[in-house]
C-alpha cells in the first residue's frame, strides 16, 4: 500500500536548508494498522502530509496505492488524495453551520463523488460510532468526543483504502480516546482499510498491528 525510499523532504528558510523529514525505507501493507511514533519536531506530521499528497516530497520515491506521488503536481495530488486518502487531524474541523450527518457527507463532496448512496453510508457510519440518535446535532451541540466521532465518519465516508490520523485522540481522555480509536480500527478492518495514525500514547500504540520508529528510520541525522 506504502512504499517509499530515499525520502526527503526539506523547506528553504532564509537561506538555509531545513530537513522536516528522512526516511530510508518505509513499507506497509494492504489493510496494515500501523503507529507511527517519534519526539515532537521529528517529522511525522510531514511524513503523513507527503503520503497524503498534501506536500511534495523533495526526493525519493513515495508509492502510495499503486500511484508514484513524487512527480505529480499538485492538482493530480488532490485528485488523487481525493480517492484513495482519508484524513482525521488533532483539530478536526467540523464545519459550525452544519449537522453531524452533514459533515460526514461533506468528506465525500471534497472528493467530487456525493451521490445518494453516500446518505444511507454516512447514517451507517454514524450509528457504527454510537451516534444514530445525534445525526442531526451541530458539532457545537455535540461533545469532543463526539465531534472526534463524526470527524472519522467523514474520513471514512468516501471509502478510501488509506487512513491517515495525526494524534487525533490528543484532547481525549486515555479511555475515551481508546474507545474512539478501536471503534476506527474495528470498521478499518471490517473494510479491509490501511490505517497510519501518528500518536505519542503507547497505549493507543499498542492497539494497532505494528509501531513505527520515525528517528529509526532516518537517512541522516537531521
Ligand atoms: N513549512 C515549514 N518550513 C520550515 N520547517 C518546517 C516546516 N514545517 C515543518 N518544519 C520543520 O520540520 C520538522 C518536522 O515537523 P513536523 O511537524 O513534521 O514534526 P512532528 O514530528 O509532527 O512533531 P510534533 O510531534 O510536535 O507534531 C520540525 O523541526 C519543523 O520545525
Ligand atoms: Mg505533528
Amino acid at each position: 500500500m506504502i512504499e517509499i525510499q530515499n525520502l526527503r523532504k526539506d523547506y528553504q528558510l532564509g537561506g538555509r536548508s531545513v530537513l522536516a523529514c528522512s526516511v530510508r525505507e518505509l513499507r506497509i501493507g494492504s489493510g496494515e494498522q500501523v503507529a507511527l511514533m517519534g519526539r515532537s519536531g521529528c517529522g511525522k506530521t510531514t511524513l503523513l502530509h507527503v503520503i497524503a499528497g498534501i506536500v511534495r516530497p523533495t526526493g525519493g520515491v513515495v508509492r502510495v496505492a499503486g500511484t508514484d506521488l513524487a512527480p505529480l503536481g499538485e492538482s493530480a495530488r488532490d485528485r488523487f488524495r481525493g480517492r484513495h486518502i482519508g484524513l482525521v487531524f488533532q483539530t478536526f474541523n467540523l464545519l459550525q453551520p452544519f449537522t453531524a450527518l452533514e459533515n460526514v457527507l461533506l468528506g465525500a463532496v471534497f472528493t467530487g463523488q456525493a451521490d445518494g448512496s453516500h446518505r444511507q453510508r454516512a447514517l451507517e457510519l454514524l450509528d457504527r460510532v454510537g451516534l444514530a440518535d445525534r445525526a442531526d446535532h451541530r458539532p457545537s451541540e455535540l461533545s469532543i468526543g463526539q465531534q472526534q466521532r463524526v470527524a472519522i465518519c467523514r474520513a471514512l465516508i468516501h471509502e478510501p483504502e488509506l487512513i491517515l490520523a495525526d494524534e487525533p485522540l490528543g484532547n481525549q481522555d486515555p479511555e475515551t480516546g481508546a474507545k474512539v480509536l478501536r471503534m476506527l480500527l474495528d470498521i478499518a478492518g471490517d473494510e479491509g482499510r490501511t490505517v497510519v495514525m501518528v500518536t505519542h500514547d503507547p497505549g493507543s500504540a499498542a492497539l494497532m498491528q505494528r509501531t513505527v520508529r520515525l528517528e529509526d528510520l532516518r537517512e541522516v541525522a537531521a
